[in-house]
């Protein structure tokens, strides 16, 4: 395990560092040149290390995780993390957490570059109608105990590469901030402002319970609702319009014969 230390380069962790002014999330931060995965390592510290707001981060990682168990193509230039909660409320709430992380990566990347972002349900952020940006959302609901990492994947400062799709399950092209802004993004000060939206949400709309007002931000940067999609709930492929998000999360289609179809978002849930 290497620390990021190179002559030519300022020190991650420092930086960000001495940016963060968050109360309570970054208070422990692992950053690392090279990682197999930020999300296995988050996964794997043991309790005593995987306090509430730690965050892991990898310049490159080896092995990055998508969604459903694919793969995540993660070289350097992109921002690769994850970050432990400890939630204490309700099992219920827990499963917004992807749409409060989708809505302030997308609020920060607008915040610095003025380009407008978009939400593909349940959690992909788009720019142009490409993904710039996945989530990956680990729960564990042991006893008492609860944790959820979130595993955010951005394309900042890297070529377009392909990923894939969360509802079809197709590779399609993505896109990056680099491509889209034009230029390098600072990276130290995207994390830190993507950090301080994410703790904007959790303490403001996810701690209160106030969920709905969660969806109801995210429906309004959708690109999902009123568009035809393909989506998978499970193994069974659903087609149809995307009419609406419940207020538990799930997305409402509406099939070709007119019947209202509910797909569930489905973490990885472990129950300990
Ligand atoms: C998706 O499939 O859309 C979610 C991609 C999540 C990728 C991130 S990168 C940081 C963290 N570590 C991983 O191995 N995966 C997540």
């Amino acid at each position: 395990v290497v620390k990021l230390t190179t002559a030519s380069e300022p020190d991650f962790k420092t930086e960000i560092g001495k940016l963060l002014t968050t109360n309570r999330l970054g208070k422990s931060i692992h950053v690392f040149d090279e990682q197999d995965s930020t999300q296995d390592y988050a996964n794997a510290l043991p309790n005593i290390e995987s306090v509430h707001g730690t965050i892991v981060i990898a310049r490159k990682q080896k092995m990055g995780k998508g969604r459903m168990g694919r793969t995540w193509i993660s070289p350097k230039g992109g921002l690769w993390m994850s970050i432990i909660f400890r939630p204490e409320f309700s099992a219920k709430s827990i499963i917004f957490t992807q749409f409060m992380g989708a809505l302030a990566i997308a609020e920060a990347i607008t915040e610095i570059t003025n380009i407008r972002c978009t939400l593909k349900w349940p959690n992909d952020v788009l720019i142009n109608e490409k993904k710039v940006c996945g989530i990956l959302v680990d729960v564990n609901l042991e006893g008492k105990d609860k944790v959820i990492v979130m595993g955010v994947g951005l394309n900042a400062n890297i070529e377009t590469c392909l990923v894939n799709d969360n509802l079809t399950n197709d590779s399609i092209e993505a896109t990056s901030l680099k491509k889209e802004y034009g230029n390098d993004i600072d990276l130290v000060h995207l994390t830190k402002v993507i950090i301080d939206r994410i703790e904007y949400y959790y303490y403001d709309l996810l701690s209160t319970g106030k969920t709905l007002e969660i969806i109801d931000l995210w429906k309004k940067n959708s690109d999902t609702i009123g568009k035809r999609a393909v989506v998978y709930d499970g193994n069974e492929k659903v087609v149809g319009k995307a009419i609406d998000i419940d207020k538990d999360g799930s997305l409402l289609m509406r099939l070709d014969d007119a019947s209202i179809k509910r797909v569930t978002y489905y973490s990885n849930v472990t129950f300990g």
